[in-house]
């Protein structure tokens, strides 16, 4: 009989549901402690898990508890929220994204899972795979941005670097997908509300970077708060059992969001707390996030008849499966070596994942910043703030630990005459400080100008009506500009902020989003020209809030957006452009791609469609490109999105080189959900675009059509 057959026997009902319990630790001014009435929980069998509680010690005294004082000594799993980073904190996902960089993704997961598998933690509640195209949703930070492309080459990426080659080596940690799904559809960007998305969306959009995660081994899933086509994903037998478990054979732990399982009564599909438990475990949640829901009214709900035994039994033995492919049962007190933690090289990897985060919006010739530039003005709020550059979910992240902008130009500029000031507070209505803002700007050669968002504007509940710049940073900005002063404007955010004044007016404008630990060595490096920027925009970057939701692959229309005609797809008082597709971003160098060629223009699904194009770097500066290739279904019994990213390629050139870059697509490029869903391929044409952005302007076609399946 296996190990957890034999546990499954010897427990009791009581010891059971234990196992599913989720629990949260304290917070006390020392650091994460676990309080008395968790403690006697825990020794009574009472909890499967416990997060937010790390650190050698603590961890291990916790485990103690579990291992040495239960009567069957099943150990806890530890978990946490990584979403970029332990101790050294990388730039936010949706600023990673844009790196486009699955290695890079890669890297930071497995240097975050190292410094936290050093300090007890077994699994990590990331990543985080919603896509959304919606700015307003505060949580957009946390995702890999607007395409399930991307999404599913981010899930791969993280799940490869948190998991490893095995979950049992000391320094892998579980990855947990989350939240599934479809929270990035959020009824007008606001967290936990309902969420209505058609069958073909979910399946086209918001799926997939899941079933990339699960056919990665992703070791458990989280289930999101919102309610999909009004069934809470909490409840939802269709997607979790339906979909994940029978249709993907994820055979992996599904947790709740915390407190949902209770909060399935406030969505109004349940009567009371037994049957939000029983509806939650039969629909296949296995862990209950700090509700106690499942401890406190399973068996009622079995007395009920509303589960079965053999329910609570599968969920005990998934989460019971997971504790022993992390090699709990033989060693519970599995640590990293502190020598795989915290490292320097993890801070100069932080340094590059910031520097290849940061995106160059525009640039009026400004950038680099010229040698002789003598006197500096760092105005703003964001100048000289340490902890909000952590972002929101700094796990173990320590401020003190983070570089600002004005620590990282004077380290970088150490000849230059620094002068600075806040002008304003980030979200405050004083405007008194613009006076001496402007006296500043107008004695400086050039003015950087910190703006944006403090790190508790973006994350969790953390959603904005109107994304643009807080407070009274507009003025701020305005008045600056009046002086007459060069400006170059930094913003520091966890979303896409309007603001198209800002573009109009400022010599150059960064999106620097919040960067982490290495924020004011990598914005340095980029002022000065040390590093040529590379990061494209993973979401699209809009004019005015009333444009969204916005993304590039939108689906065709009989009416097109065309200035020439009134009964067109458009606004009367805003153009129907973005202010920046998805995939903007500029360098400090001059690429033109030609002569883009595939190698047959027919094609059948056995053939495999190879398109080659020429990038030229025509200007003076060694830079790092990335070139994306969109596919356009042409005509297809389902009206196909105009554009859907189907590769990128990234390549470095050389001044005044050139070099031929290849893509190739497989059958999958060309498939897409039949009217059942199912993965279908129609033959007809297609047009294959290619483009340093989705913008529609600059792209080179090509077409083929596909002759059989
Ligand atoms: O993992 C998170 C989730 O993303 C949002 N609610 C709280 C959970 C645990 O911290």
């Amino acid at each position: 009989m296996s190990r957890i057959e034999s546990l499954l026997r010897a427990m009791t009902l009581e010891e059971k549901l234990g196992q599913l319990n989720l629990v949260t630790a304290g917070q006390a001014a020392t650091g994460p402690i676990v309080p008395g009435e968790t403690t006697q929980d825990i020794r009574a069998g009472l909890v499967g898990g416990v997060f937010n509680l790390w650190g050698r010690d603590v961890v291990a005294r916790t485990q103690r508890l579990a291992v040495e004082e239960t009567r069957l000594g099943v150990p806890l799993i530890f978990c946490l929220d990584i979403l970029h980073g332990y101790r050294t904190i990388f730039p936010v996902p949706l600023a990673e994204a844009g790196a486009f960089d699955p290695l890079l993704w890669e890297r930071t997961a497995r240097a975050s899972a190292l410094e936290a598998a050093c300090e007890g933690i077994h699994l990590s509640f990331a990543p985080m795979l919603d896509v959304s195209r919606d700015p307003r949703w505060g949580r957009i930070v946390e995702g890999p941005g607007e395409d399930p492309f991307v999404g599913t080459k981010f899930a791969q990426a993280k799940i490869r670097g948190f998991q490893g080659e095995r979950l049992s080596d000391r320094g892998a940690l579980a990855a947990t997908a989350k939240h599934f799904c479809a929270g990035g559809a959020a009824t007008a960007g606001r967290d936990y509300a309902a969420v209505d998305v058609s069958e073909r969306m979910l399946h086209e959009v918001y799926l997939p970077p899941f079933r990339a995660a699960v056919e990665a081994g992703c070791a458990a899933i989280m289930s999101a708060f919102n309610n999909v086509n009004g069934v809470p994903m909490t409840s939802h037998d269709k997607l979790l059992n339906g979909y994940l478990r029978r249709k993907l054979d994820f055979d992996g732990v599904i947790m709740s969001d915390y407190t949902a399982v209770t909060e399935l009564v406030e969505h109004g599909v349940a009567a009371d707390l037994v049957e939000a438990a029983a509806l939650a475990l039969t629909a296949g949640v296995d862990m209950d996030m700090v509700s106690g829901a499942y401890l406190r009214c399973l068996p009622e709900a079995l007395a009920r008849g509303l589960v079965a035994e053999a329910d609570i039994d599968a969920a005990v033995a998934r989460v019971l499966r997971l504790k022993e492919r992390l090699g709990l049962f033989d060693d519970p007190y599995r640590f990293a070596t502190p020598a795989e933690g915290v490292q320097e090289a993890h801070r100069q990897l932080a340094l590059d994942a910031a520097r290849r985060a940061i995106t160059l919006l525009s640039n009026r010739g400004i950038l680099p910043l010229a040698a002789d530039v003598r006197r500096i003005a760092v105005i703003g709020p964001l100048a000289d703030a340490r902890a909000d550059m952590l972002g929101p979910w700094s796990a173990a992240g320590a401020a003190e630990n983070c570089v600002t902008i004005l620590a990282g130009l004077k380290a970088a500029l150490p000849a230059c005459d620094l002068i600075h000031c806040t002008g304003v507070s980030i979200e405050g209505d004083d405007e008194r400080g613009i006076e001496l803002a402007c006296t500043l700007a107008r004695s400086a050669d050039v003015v950087v100008l910190c703006l944006g968002e403090s790190a508790g504007m973006s994350g969790e509940a953390a959603c904005r009506a109107t994304p643009g710049l807080p407070g009274k940073q507009r003025q701020l900005a305005e008045s600056i500009m009046a002086t007459g002063a060069p400006a170059v404007a930094l913003l520091s955010c966890g979303r896409p902020l309007t603001a198209p004044w800002l573009f109009e007016h400022a010599q150059a404008v960064l999106a620097t989003w919040l960067l982490g630990d290495m924020a004011g060595h990598a914005i340095a490096d980029v002022l000065t020209g040390r590093f040529n920027p590379c990061a494209r925009l993973a979401v699209t970057w809009p004019r005015d809030v009333g444009q969204v939701p916005i993304f590039y692959a939108s689906r065709s229309t009989g009416r097109p957006p065309d200035a020439n005609n009134f009964y067109s797809s458009k606004y009367l008082d805003c153009p129907v452009e973005p202010q920046f597709p998805f995939g903007h971003g500029l360098s400090f160098a001059r690429v033109t791609l030609t002569n883009l060629r595939i190698n047959r223009l027919e094609f059948t699904l056995r053939d495999e469609v190879e398109a080659r194009v020429d990038a030229r770097n025509e200007s003076e500066v060694a830079t790092e490109e990335t070139i994306f290739l969109f596919l356009h279904d042409v005509t297809a019994r389902v009206g196909r999105p105009l554009m859907e990213l189907k590769a990128w390629a990234k390549v470095a050139l050389e001044p005044g080189k050139s070099k031929t870059v290849a893509f190739t697509l497989t059958a999958e490029s060309f498939s897409f959900p039949g009217e059942d869903m199912e993965v279908m391929f129609e033959p007809g044409a297609f047009d294959i675009l290619v483009g340093l952005s989705a913008g529609r302007k600059n792209l080179l076609t090509a077409s083929l059509r596909m002759i059989s399946t």
